[in-house]
């Protein structure tokens, strides 16, 4: 049986370590608030000019090494992220120039915290078809521009002003989301190979009823000019989140799509070794481990150390979870993520 393996995995983080003391200085909120309601401890962010495609090419060379390849034996990119670094292109071919590649294709997903999952959906199928040898994946975002703060300097602790009341104000109209992201990207490269080893299989889902419960409101062709002075003024270019809903729907379908993923592939939720899933809170993985009823040895969590990475918060607990030795050659890991769109899903990989 042709299957996809993982021959490398790196991340990197933005530039800026933020703990949730820091982010005080700009808003109303406080390290006790975040941690109980969401795990996070801190985050990163990058420094201003640090972009998504920077931040996935340091994640690519790191995965390259980790795989003992040359950037020049890829021959295709599949780049997730919903923070491109513009409208577009997307950040696919900007990091293909990056890595110098010259014209192999590159491929944008746009799945937001599902990006990995569908991301790794689509590079199987390019793999086992025959249609690419080499994939690098990537899953990288920069979270910094959707926050509504200026006063960057005073948050990373260097001489600047500090926001104003009214300022603060402004910044803590959105705290209930702002608070949950960070800059980050992981790789990983993959190729497909003989044996029982690899990729077994894939569930993913899709349903755009009640989008709105998670998106950003501006921004979009649904309008024109599709951005205007009056969306910056009123914050619509900031993600748009109903908590509890998201909250709601992740402890649900989660849980469920592991089950429908293992039940596909002929295997059982307690022969799993590992599940890796999407970072968005600690508190929605508890439960999610909870609903399925694994040990906390069979559970990887990192958010604590990077907040919400998006399409990046897979392959960087992947990375982690690979160096800390907890992916051993032929376990059973089941990776599962949701985000907006709503988009969900999951993979198994005997690694
Ligand atoms: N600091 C201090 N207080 C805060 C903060 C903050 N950062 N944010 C909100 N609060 C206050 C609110 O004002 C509210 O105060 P009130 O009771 O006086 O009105 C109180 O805390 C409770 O606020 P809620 O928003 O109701 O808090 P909730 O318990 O729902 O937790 C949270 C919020 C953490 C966002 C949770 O709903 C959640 O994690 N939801 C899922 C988010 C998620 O996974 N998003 C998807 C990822 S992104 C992607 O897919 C692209």
């Amino acid at each position: 049986m042709l299957r996809t393996r993982i021959l490398g995995t790196g991340f990197v983080t933005g530039e800026h370590l933020v703990k949730n003391e820091a982010l005080a200085r700009v808003m109303d909120t406080s390290d006790a608030w975040i941690r109980e309601r969401s795990g996070i401890e801190q985050r990163y962010f990058v420094e201003a000019g640090t972009s998504t495609s920077d931040l996935g090419l340091g994640a690519a060379r790191k995965a390259l090494d980790d795989a003992g390849l040359k950037a020049s034996e890829v021959d295709y990119i599949v780049f997730a992220t919903m923070t491109p670094d513009h409208f577009f292109p997307g950040c696919g071919a900007l990091l293909q120039n990056k890595l110098g590649l010259g014209h192999v294709p590159a491929l944008d997903i746009r799945q937001q915290c599902t990006g990995f999952i569908y991301g790794l959906q689509v590079s199987d199928a390019l793999l086992r078809s025959g249609q690419a040898q080499t994939v690098l994946l990537v899953g990288a975002e920069v979270h910094a521009g959707f926050m509504p703060w200026t006063q960057w300097d005073h948050l990373f602790g260097r001489p600047g002003p500090a926001p104003t009341a009214e300022e603060k104000a402004w910044n803590s109209k959105f705290r209930d989301r702002t608070v949950l992201f960070g800059d980050a990207a992981g790789a990983v490269v993959l190729r497909a190979a003989e044996g029982e080893r690899g990729l077994l299989g894939f569930k993913v889902h899709s349903d755009g009823t009640g989008f709105e419960a998670l998106y950003v409101p501006s921004c979009g062709f649904a309008q024109r000019p599709y951005v205007t002075a009056g969306d910056l003024a009123e914050g619509r270019h900031i993600p748009q989140m109903n908590g509890k809903h998201v909250f709601k729907l992740a402890v649900t379908r989660m849980p469920q799509v592991v089950r429908e993923v293992c039940a596909a592939n002929g295997v059982q939720v307690r022969d799993l070794d590992l599940l890796i899933a999407h970072q968005a809170n600690l508190r929605i993985n508890e439960a999610v481990q909870r609903a399925l009823e694994l040990p906390d040895e069979k559970v990887f969590n990192n958010i604590q150390r990077y907040g919400n990475t998006t399409a990046a918060t897979i392959p960087i607990a992947l990375d982690e979870a690979r160096r800390a030795g907890r992916v051993k050659e032929g376990q059973l890991v089941c990776f599962v993520g949701l985000g907006a769109g709503f988009h969900w899903g999951a993979a198994l990989l005997r690694a």
